[in-house]
């Protein structure tokens, strides 16, 4: 198949192995890319958000399956141009996508759907922040009504700190106040047809910079999967009761949602609730996600782009485990130090079970330099989390990046 992944960062690289794993002889390109999947696959520097220049592309180059990374071509209606000329693309029309990029727009469908979430509230004026934060107490969670790269969401006991983020958010486009879920934190993806959905294997992300989820929230520093300690049903018990009636609601709303419904959820004491929707795959956890996955992945894709998902094979997972480690440059998630140089990857990919995902790599002469917060993921697939965790922080070990920051507890203890 002639296959257009957009995006340029480690979740693309994952992407991108796992349709090359299937040995298929699958005509894979990626745009923009960076360093590491270019040497993969051929890369174009095409602007993803750019619907015209994608479409336009994906014409003249006869492509057969568009799938979009990230949140950003989604919101600018990259799919909604792609399937107005009938090309097959994995990834919801803008209208679906304000599942992640508006809080407010998720609330209503999980409202009309009857999905567990969390009680919030949306903020118009300061007043009426303050009194939504005092009328949930501590601790408070105030987040931006809108794509916020990650940086939107404030979780602290601290009242000022939490009316500060408030003001700020207030200022740029709406904040909502919800109320504190307790519990561990899982991310389910399912892929949807906009009809019927197939869940993956479920995975936890480590959204904070620090060991010990200290210090800010960032994209995530690292993942595993499969998580051994969930409740026997607990898949089953998310398609049924919150990926399917949103995916009918928002189909019943004539928004239908064709792509990667993110769940991530909550293990709550009174069950499960939904914290946030994502319009796209996760990142780290879809490098721990697609490494498992033994049914071919261009199938399910194509299948749920072409609104075929249940004729298409069960997707099915390997019996073992993927952990991954972010590595992420000194600043990070603040303002991150670039142009650093990287050595010691192929050492690293000699780790059995080791493979590395690139985020923000760039050639330079002959270096290889970072050139972003989130650098590389290291992965690695081992027989059981310990072993697969094992592997990936000797592969770390081996690689040296000035100044780089990495959690050492990523999938301890589990
Ligand atoms: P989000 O961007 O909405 O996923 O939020 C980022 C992180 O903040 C989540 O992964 C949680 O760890 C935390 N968080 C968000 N909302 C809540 C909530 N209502 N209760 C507790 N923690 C939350
Ligand atoms: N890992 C969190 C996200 O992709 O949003």
């Amino acid at each position: 198949m002639r296959i257009l992944v957009l995006g340029s960062g480690a979740r693309e690289h994952a992407i991108v192995t796992a349709l090359l794993s299937e040995n298929a002889g699958h005509d894979i390109t990626i745009a923009p890319g960076n360093a590491g999947i270019g040497l993969d696959v051929p890369a174009v520097a095409l602007d993803a958000t750019d619907a015209e220049l994608v479409t336009e592309y994906a014409i003249d180059n006869d492509i057969e399956l568009v799938v979009i990374g990230p949140e950003a071509p989604l919101v600018a209606g990259v799919a909604d141009a792609l399937r107005y000329r009938g090309i097959a693309v994995f990834g919801p029309g803008r209208a679906a996508a304000q599942l992640e990029g508006s809080k407010t727009f998720a609330k209503r469908i999980m409202d009309a759907a009857g999905v567990p979430t969390g009680r919030a509230h949306r903020a118009e004026t300061l007043e009426d922040a303050i009194a939504a934060l005092d009328e949930f107490g501590a601790p408070y969670v105030v987040k931006a009504d809108g794509l916020a790269a990650g940086k939107g969401v404030l979780v602290t006991s601290d009242r000022d700190a939490a009316v500060e983020h408030a003001t700020f958010w207030l200022a740029s486009g709406g904040v909502l106040v919800e109320e504190f879920l307790e519990g561990r934190e899982v991310s389910l993806f399912l892929l949807s047809d906009g009809h019927d959905v197939a869940p993956l294997s479920p995975a936890q992300d480590f959204k904070r910079l620090l060991d010990g989820d200290e210090g800010p929230n960032t994209g995530g520093m690292g993942a595993y999967s499969p998580l051994p300690w969930l409740p026997e049903g607990f898949v089953q018990e998310v398609v049924d009761t919150i990926a399917v009636p949103t995916i009918r609601q928002l189909e019943h709303e004539q928004t239908p949602f064709i792509g990667l419904l993110y769940c991530g959820l909550i293990l709550t004491p009174g069950g499960i609730r939904v914290i946030e929707f994502n319009a796209r795959f996760g990142d780290p956890e879809t490098q721990v996600v697609l490494p498992r996955l033994t049914t071919p992945l261009s199938t399910l894709l194509y299948a749920a782009a072409t609104g075929t998902l249940e004729e298409a094979p069960t997707p099915e997972f390997s019996s073992g485990a993927a952990v991954t480690v972010v590595l992420a440059s000194e600043g990070y998630p603040a303002e991150s130090a670039t142009g650093r140089v990287i050595e010691g990857l192929d050492e690293a990919l000699r780790v059995p079970g080791v493979t590395i995902a690139h985020a923000a790599t760039q050639i330079v002469g002959n270096d290889l330099v970072s050139s972003g917060g989130r650098v590389l993921s290291v992965v690695a697939r081992g027989a059981d989390v310990a072993e697969a965790r094992a592997r990936a922080y000797e592969a770390v070990g081996m690689i040296s990046l000035e100044g780089v920051q990495f959690r050492t507890d990523i999938a301890a203890n589990v």
